[in-house]
C-alpha cells in the first residue's frame, strides 16, 4: 500500500459491493486511513471472508448483507448505519452488474430491469439516502463508479452501457442539486478491471492480447488503479470538483 493519504481517519465510508473486486480493495484503503468501513453484498459467505481478508482491522467494518436494489434492503443499510455511527461521511457507489445481452431490442424486460435495477436503480436508492444524512450534517461525498461503457455502443452491454450512462448523468444532476449542501457528486469510469467481473476476458490469453492492443498503456487496469482516484474524489483535496467523471482507461477512449 502507497504513501498517498486522503484524509479519511475518523470518516464512515459505505462501501456498495465491498466483498470483492475494486470494491473490496477501496475498503482495504480506507481501513489504512483509520475509516470506519461499512460493505454490503448479497451473500454472507462473500462478506464474510472480505471481513476476514481485511486482518487485523477488520473490526472497524461493518459488513451488511443488503442487496442494493431493493428498496427495504437499503432502509435497512441505512437505519444500521444510523444506528451505528449517527452518520455517514463518503459513499462509494460501486456496486455494478452485468450480463451479456442481446441487442436492446431482443432483450426480455425482465433481464432490462434487472440491469437498470441494481446499477441505475441501487445507485438511486442508496444516493437518496445518504444524501438525508449529509444534508443534516452539512456535507458529505458521494463517488459512483461508472464504466467507459457509458460512452461507446458496445456489443452485448448495451443495456450495461445505458444504465451507466444514467448513473453519470444522474451524477451531474445530484451534484447540481446538492451543491448548496456542501455534499460534492462525482463519478470514475473505468474500463477493463481486473477483478470476478470482467474474468472472462482477461484470463483468455488472445482475448486479452486483443484488448490491450485497443489500450495505449499496453495493459488493463488493476483494482488500485480505480482506489486511488476513487479516495482523491473522497478526500477534502477535492472539494471545489462536483458532478464530474474520471476516465480511468490507459488512454483507451484517446484514440
Ligand atoms: N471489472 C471491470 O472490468 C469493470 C470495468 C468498468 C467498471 N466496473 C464497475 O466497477 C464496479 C465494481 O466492479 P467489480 O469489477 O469490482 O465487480 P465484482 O468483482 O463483480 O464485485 C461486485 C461486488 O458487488 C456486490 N454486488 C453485486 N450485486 C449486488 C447487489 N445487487 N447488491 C449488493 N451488492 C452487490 C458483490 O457481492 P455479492 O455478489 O455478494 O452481491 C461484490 O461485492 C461496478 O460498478 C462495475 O460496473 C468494473
Amino acid at each position: 500500500m502507497g504513501q498517498i493519504s486522503y484524509g479519511l481517519q475518523d470518516k464512515v465510508v459505505l462501501i456498495t459491493g465491498g466483498s470483492r473486486g475494486i470494491g473490496l480493495e477501496i475498503a482495504r484503503y480506507c481501513l489504512a486511513e483509520k475509516a470506519a468501513v461499512v460493505i454490503c453484498g448479497r451473500k454472507q459467505d462473500g462478506l464474510d471472508a472480505a471481513v476476514e481478508s481485511l486482518g487485523e482491522p477488520g473490526e472497524d467494518v461493518l459488513a451488511v448483507p443488503a442487496h442494493i436494489g431493493k428498496e427495504d434492503d437499503v432502509d435497512r443499510l441505512f437505519a444500521l448505519i444510523e444506528e451505528s455511527f449517527s452518520r455517514l461521511d463518503v459513499l462509494i457507489n460501486n456496486v455494478g452488474m452485468n450480463i451479456m445481452t442481446a441487442s436492446i431490442v431482443d432483450t426480455e424486460p425482465s433481464l432490462w430491469r434487472k440491469i437498470i435495477d441494481t446499477n441505475l436503480t441501487g445507485t438511486y436508492l442508496c444516493s437518496r439516502k445518504a444524501a438525508a444524512l449529509m444534508k443534516r450534517q452539512k456535507g458529505g461525498k458521494i463517488v459512483t463508479i461508472s464504466s467507459v461503457a457509458a460512452r461507446r455502443a458496445t456489443s452485448a452491454m448495451g443495456v450495461y452501457g445505458v444504465a451507466k450512462a444514467g448513473v453519470e448523468m444522474m451524477t451531474a444532476v445530484l451534484a447540481a442539486e446538492l451543491a448548496a449542501d456542501n455534499i460534492q457528486v462525482n463519478a470514475v469510469a473505468p474500463a477493463m478491471v481486473r477483478t470476478d467481473f470482467s474474468r472472462p476476458f482477461w484470463s483468455n490469453e488472445s482475448l486479452y492480447k486483443d484488448i490491450v492492443s485497443t489500450i495505449p498503456m499496453g495493459r488493463i487496469a488493476d483494482p488500485v488503479d480505480v482506489v486511488h482516484p476513487v479516495l482523491f474524489l473522497a478526500s477534502e483535496g477535492a472539494g471545489f470538483i462536483t458532478g464530474q467523471t474520471i476516465v480511468v482507461d490507459g488512454g483507451a477512449t484517446i484514440i
